[in-house]
């Protein structure tokens, strides 16, 4: 399967820097090995700027951090899946731990963003993950399972998902804490979040990609990324730098 290496950039760069930022990946990845494919998720503002810095390399695409599930309507300070596809978007995100745990959207309104997003013609990448306490309690597959079947539950029969549809798995305690999840505990919960998947889709479950996110840095991506079941990367605070995330996607 080809790996995803995703950038998010969350709510950082104006224009002028994510044009900076854009134009020192495109020069670096002008030969993208065929196994990869690179995304940046990008603050709304900054995203026709990436789209046009990555028009001329398929293996590049710029996605939004987020997005409402309606066409327009009177729903301030939101932003639609046409919105995102008329600045050059082509992925969005969906259920990200900052989203869920800083800004309160619940599994009901996350499942909805992704079934919308996907309807409109966008690839989402849905983020999953528990909080330490839920860990600790022992309740990794059952948060997992509960931010997933949310999902499934609420998506129309015959959705198409091939090469459109990701996960994200992020522990949310090691999102920007600089404390990365060890090698057993990604191998535990990709192998949940791929069973889970299998319940859900069948055989089709082995072409969706699982990525993990939480702490990767240019020193320990490759060792993750190397493991059963992580078809990718979503990186944070180490993608603000061209530099380091090249680095990152081993170029
Ligand atoms: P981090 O963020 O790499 O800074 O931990 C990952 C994410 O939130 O997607």
């Amino acid at each position: 399967m080809q790996k995803i290496i995703a950038a998010n950039w969350k709510m950082y760069k104006t224009r002028a820097q994510a044009a900076q930022s854009a134009a020192s990946l495109a020069a670096g990845l002008r030969t993208v090995p065929a196994e990869r494919c690179v995304l940046v998720f990008a603050p709304f503002t900054c995203l026709d700027v990436v789209a046009q810095a990555f028009a001329q390399n398929p293996a590049l695409a710029c996605g939004g951090q987020d997005c409402y599930p309606a066409d327009e309507g009177a729903f301030t300070g939101e932003i639609s899946p046409a919105m995102l596809l008329d600045c050059g978007a082509t992925w969005a995100l969906t259920g990200h731990s900052e989203r869920r745990h800083i800004l309160g959207e619940d599994d009901a309104l996350v499942a909805r963003k992704t079934i919308f997003a996907l309807e409109k013609g966008l690839n989402v990448m849905l983020c999953i993950g528990e909080k330490l306490e839920e860990r600790e309690a022992g309740n990794l597959s059952a948060v997992l399972e509960r931010q997933i079947h949310s999902v499934f539950e609420a998506m129309p029969e015959g959705q198409s998902l091939d090469g459109r549809f990701a996960v994200a798995y992020e522990p949310v305690w090691a999102i920007g804490t600089g404390k990365v999840a060890g090698h057993a505990e990604v191998l535990e919960a990709h192998a949940v979040v791929r069973t889970l998947l299998q319940g859900v889709l069948g055989n089709a479950a082995e072409r969706l990609p699982i990525l993990y996110g939480g702490s990767v840095k240019p020193a320990n991506a490759a060792g993750i990324l190397a493991l059963d079941n992580v078809d990718g990367l979503l990186v944070g605070g180490a993608s603000l730098d061209a530099q380091s995330f090249l680095q990152i996607v081993g170029v």
